[in-house]
């Protein structure tokens, strides 16, 4: 398929999304999907459990991987701003097989990523009313399956409701954490540094990471608790990608669609090294709460009024990721299906909302089976993987385009291209060693049972397949 016609618009104007997204709306966008859970919940854990003060080399390493991939995506998403984001992309660059097998792993992030994060939603939501006095934990399961009825039903309706909510609900999460950083950096005692580096100690439990397994050795903390962490810690910056795929909606998204990815990310890597400083250097690490750990940090210096914001930043911030995450997904699934290789009902856009509603309410009814019959919390890593495979198809597919097509009109190139794009394989690859061997097992199941999916459904409906036959039928019947 040529990258002219990836945008869609061959299917016909039904399936055409309207265009409204302005540099400063994927802005916004980027940073409600990104500032998330990853800050909130997984960076106070893994420093105390698995990096201690040096998780913020950890935020460094995940946050140079995170930047290099999103360049790559900046690349292709101006030269094909389409909904599909990495799947069209390497439907174009790799064809329709491994578009598929991105896109399978693309879900997996997507779907998965609203449930764990419905779910942080909801520890936080019971936390702000039991630090308000109410004390009602028996009902996190009913607030997790709640926020993500209420989200998608909103979404459901149009997203321009979604925006103008969004505007408002990022910058009370931004407002909550410059509140963090500034009177969190007034309570740093400068001690709690001098530990930067916490030595490795042999673990209790059996090698689990690959790399683990591979050299057969097991610790934690030290250099391989710092890059175990950084992986984690890949779920925080996990957000670009999404935002790539508002690129049909936006105009003149060729320039404007990597300006707005960078910039969000750029922006969050700030933020999080922020928070980190301030974080690591309030309390010591062993004293770090694994639960609540920012909050627990100002509790330790005795600012309990600081509880209560981190709490409200927390519930709003986790909503606005909710919310983009299911936008992002919707897309992803409309531009599968549009190309045949889901049900084609999946890409019907509602006359009377606009927006792909069907979809939306599929994916609403699997995060909340999802939230109320997997453990979903412990799954974070699978989200990770998820997007880490789809970062490599990426940054393959810029030197592969390079290559392929030197002349096509790019709103935006990586610089140093191939070395950028190659480094940037370099650095997934080694978060991808750095994740737990179960994780890649889940993985790998996910994946094979995606392939069955596409041999029994998506290869006899793909309307590329459909229409080459049908061309070729044409053609033995004029001879
Ligand atoms: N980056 C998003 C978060 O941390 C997914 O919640």
């Amino acid at each position: 398929m040529p990258p002219s016609e990836a945008t869609g618009l061959r299917t016909g104007a039904r399936h055409r999304l309207a265009q409204f997204y302005r540099p400063t709306d994927l802005v916004v966008l980027g940073l409600g999907v990104t500032i998330g859970a990853g800050i909130f919940s997984i960076a106070g854990v893994q420093a105390a459990t698995s990096a201690g003060p040096g998780v913020l080399l950890s935020f460094m390493i995940a946050g140079i991987a995170a930047l290099l991939a999103a360049l790559c995506y900046a690349e292709l998403s101006s030269t094909m701003p389409t909904s599909g984001s990495a799947y069209t992309f390497v439907y174009v660059i790799f064809g329709e097989v491994w578009a598929w097998i991105i896109g399978w792993a693309v879900i997996l992030e997507m779907q998965l990523a609203t449930a764990v994060v419905a779910r942080a939603w909801a520890i936080y939501a019971v936390q702000t009313l039991t630090d308000f006095g109410i004390r009602l934990p028996y009902l996190e399961d009913f607030f997790a399956l709640g926020i993500v009825l209420l989200l998608t039903f909103i979404v459901s309706l149009g997203a321009r409701i979604g925006m103008r909510a969004l505007y408002v609900m990022v910058g009370a999460k931004l407002l909550a954490i410059a509140a963090v950083v500034i009177v969190g950096a007034m309570h740093i005692d400068v001690a709690n540094f001098g530990d930067f580096f916490v030595q490795a100690q042999p673990s209790p439990k059996p090698p689990d990471t690959v790399l683990e397994v591979v050299l057969g050795t097991s610790q934690s903390f030290g250099w391989f608790g710092v890059f175990s962490a950084a992986s984690a810690i890949a779920f925080a910056y996990i957000g670009f990608d999404v935002v790539a795929t508002a690129a049909e909606e936006t105009v003149n998204a060729p320039r404007a669609m990597p300006k707005g990815m960078i910039r969000s990310l750029v922006i969050a890597t700030v933020i999080y090294l922020g928070v980190a400083v301030v974080m690591i250097g309030m309390v010591p690490y062993t004293k770090m709460a694994a639960d609540a750990p920012l909050a627990s940090a100002f509790r330790v210096a005795g600012v309990d009024w600081m509880v209560h914001v981190i709490d409200i930043g927390a519930v709003l911030g986790l909503t606005t990721v909710i919310v983009v995450l299911i936008v992002g997904l919707t897309r992803i699934l409309f531009s599968m299906a549009r190309d045949g290789l889901l049900p084609h009902g999946l890409a019907t856009i509602s006359r009377r909302f606009h927006t792909p509603s069907k979809v939306t309410w599929v994916i609403g009814v699997i995060a909340m089976l999802l939230i109320q019959f997997v453990p979903v919390l412990t799954l974070q890593e699978l989200v990770v993987i998820g997007a880490l495979f789809a970062y490599l198809f990426v940054a393959a597919g810029v030197i592969v385009m390079r290559r392929r097509m030197p002349h096509l009109e790019r709103g935006f190139r990586v610089p140093l291209s191939p070395y950028l794009p190659a480094l940037s394989l370099v650095a997934i690859l080694w978060l991808m060693v750095n994740l737990q061997i179960l994780t890649w097992i889940w993985f790998a199941l996910w994946m094979a049972f995606g392939l069955l999916v596409y041999l029994l459904y998506g290869r006899r409906h793909s309307l590329l397949a459909t229409t080459t036959a049908h061309q070729a039928a044409k053609g033995r019947h004029r001879r």
